[in-house]
């Protein structure tokens, strides 16, 4: 219920919609309902040669005299059946108008409900802590926020249009009904409840099996995901009937959970029908006797039966609507748990902004652990205003974690980092992050311009003059104005791919655009080679001059210059000082420093 309640939230801004929608059906039901009790002047004149519209016996047959009693000539049976014939059609036409409008109505109402609900989905994960990222698997996410929409948005359909409808019609059958005949009507509608109880243990079934549905999508779409972006190591690793073996597991259990739904809600059609039989011929037999007394005529009997055979679809689809509801419940009570997850900001206890780095970024025994064990221990070191702090360490050593704290990616277990004295956590992540720029190992490229690029989520604030200074002083000019499309140029998946080293220096072009105050640089230049590593070593130089700098570096040659080196074991500083002073002390820098000269004598 209260899932329904949250799911309403979404209905509200398109209650027009719903209104219209209701409003069409609605009528849509009344003018199919009384089209069909015209089968009552239409049969009693065939089979009696009397129309049975004796004015006065029920508001039902004053309004059919109302309607048709004009067209019924006397004496001329077949003129007066064409006559009514001409008036069914007509309703049907009319009837169909409305319930087409009730649809369209209705379908717009759906896809703009998916819609929202899938941009609120994205816009709350976005800002979600990076930790989220880390706990849950892509596919999960992906697989979330695409199907689970879609399938929350089936609720809303059976809500919004399929009910909506059948209740209508089902609603006007009735009251007809009851006019016609209460007695024959009571004894049609007691199998409702009965249908009802009755599916009661199979709807309960139906939703455990969903549940345990999505999870097995959830594994098709994570194997599937880390296959894909990890084809090179899957390939060179020959790991493909690895993968294969993971993927028909996952692929098997969700075939057998689809087989298991199935198997159930296909039982609940049958159930339906049979019962609906039963309660047809009742009523045939009983209303027999009551035509054989003259209470009922024959007319009438028969547009009733029509009726009532005409009230099971729409009854066995309102019953079967808790089945689909059943489907879509689990979808959407796992985007609510998404939505209910506490964004960045709303965990953000930051209330000072910071503007500037003037004096120092201090870090005062910081220790971190992303859940057991700590990662980092006991950090303490300070950075002034223009300082360049290196971090050198075996792989796993801490190094990105202790950059990833800088920006409040992640907050320290224990301890605290200062900015000119504020603690950051005390800072709004807005313009904590505002200070702090990242280049990285792994350039993300997003699927479009490179001047867009560049100027990554602020295209509008900068000028072309500006994106192209940023890119000349990231060595990055000459390159993009040889492509097809200049800074026009798509790049990303399905645009122009560039070369590792084009890459990072169209980050580094990023990165000097927004000209942020302190700048991390996580192993910017690891996977380049010596030629590319030269250009974007220059751009590197240019980008780092006037900036306090945190820089993460496998090839020592690139720190020489840094105005302290931490080296990093376990989590730990084991050394720091100047690269002199660390050569000089003969430790593990010293003996880091051997390696590499006596490896690639430069
Ligand atoms: N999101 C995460 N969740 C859990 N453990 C992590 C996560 N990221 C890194 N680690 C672990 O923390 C340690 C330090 O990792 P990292 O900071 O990436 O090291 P480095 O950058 O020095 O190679 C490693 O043992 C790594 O397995
Ligand atoms: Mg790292």
């Amino acid at each position: 219920m209260r899932l329904y309640r949250r799911l309403l939230v979404f209905l509200r801004p398109h209650r027009a919609r719903l209104a219209g929608n209701i409003v069409c059906n609605v009528i849509g039901a009344a003018l199919d309902g009384v089209a069909f009790t015209l089968l009552i002047p239409f049969l009693n004149l065939l089979f009696n040669n009397d129309d049975g519209l004796k004015v006065g016996k029920s508001w039902l047959i004053d309004l059919l005299h109302a309607l048709v009693g004009q067209l019924i000539v006397p004496g001329d049976r077949m003129a007066s059946l064409r006559g009514i014939s001409i008036v069914i059609v007509a309703m049907v036409i009319v009837k169909n108008v409305f319930l087409w409008m009730g649809g369209q109505l209705g379908a717009s109402l759906q896809e703009r409900i998916t819609r929202d609900l899938r941009d609120t989905v994205f816009r709350h994960m976005q800002r979600l802590p990076l930790a989220w990222f880390s706990r849950t698997k892509a596919g999960q996410i992906m697989a979330r926020i695409l199907t689970d929409t879609e399938q929350a948005k089936a609720i809303l359909a059976e809500v919004a249009t399929r009910t909506i409808q059948n209740l209508a019609q089902v609603l006007v059958t009735i009251v007809i009904l009851v006019t016609m005949s209460w007695k024959l009507a009571l004894i049609s509608l007691v199998v409702v409840p009965l249908i009802a109880i009755l599916l009661q243990p199979l709807l309960r079934r139906l939703r455990q099996g969903h549940r345990r549905l999505r999870n097995e999508y959830g594994e098709i779409t994570s194997v599937l995901q880390e296959v894909i972006s990890g084809v090179r190591l899957v390939k060179s690793f020959r790991g493909e009937y690895y993968e294969d073996d993971r993927f028909t597991t996952a692929s098997g259990g969700y075939t057998r959970g689809m087989v298991r739904i199935t198997r159930i809600s296909l039982l609940s059609g049958p159930i339906t029908e049979v019962l609906g039989t039963v309660v047809a011929v009742i009523v045939l037999v009983i209303g027999a006797g009551q035509v054989d007394q003259q209470i009922l005529d024959a007319g009438t009997l028969m547009a009733f039966m029509v009726l009532v055979m005409r009230l099971l679809p729409p009854l066995k689809q309102i019953f079967q609507a808790p089945t689909v509801a059943q489907q879509s419940l689990a979808a959407a009570e796992r985007l609510f748990q998404i939505l209910d997850e506490p964004t960045e900001e709303q965990l953000d206890k930051g209330t000072r902004t910071a503007s500037a780095l003037e004096n120092t970024i201090e870090f005062d025994r910081v220790s971190f652990s992303y859940g057991d064990g700590k990662v980092l221990t006991d950090i303490t070191f300070s950075a002034r205003r223009g300082d360049v702090i290196a971090l050198v360490g075996a792989s796993g050593a801490g190094k990105s974690t202790l950059v990833d704290l800088i920006p409040r990616f992640i907050e320290p277990t224990e301890g605290l980092i200062a900015l000119d004295g504020v603690d950051t956590r005390e800072i709004t992540l807005a313009s904590l992050r505002a200070l702090t720029g990242i280049v990285s190992q792994d350039t993300v490229l997003f699927n479009d311009t490179v001047r867009a690029n560049i100027a990554y989520g602020s295209t509008d604030r900068y000028t072309q003059a500006q994106v192209e200074a940023a890119a000349r002083a990231a060595n990055a000019h000459a390159f993009i104005v040889e492509l097809p499309l200049g800074y026009e140029t798509v790049l990303g998946e399905r645009g122009t791919r560039l070369s590792g080293g084009q890459r990072q220096r169209i980050a580094i072009a990023r990165a000097l655009l927004v000209d942020p105050p302190i700048l991390i640089l996580d192993e910017a230049t690891s996977a380049l080679d010596t030629e590319s590593e030269r250009l974007v070593q220059e751009a590197i130089d240019r980008l780092l001059a006037g900036r306090t700098v945190f820089v993460i570096a496998h090839r020592l040659s690139t720190i020489t210059h840094a105005t302290q080196i931490l080296v990093l074991d376990r989590g730990r500083v084991i050394e720091r000082g100047t690269h002199a002073a660390l050569l000089g002390l003969g430790g593990a820098y010293a003996r880091l420093h051997g390696l590499q000269s006596g490896e690639s004598p430069a």
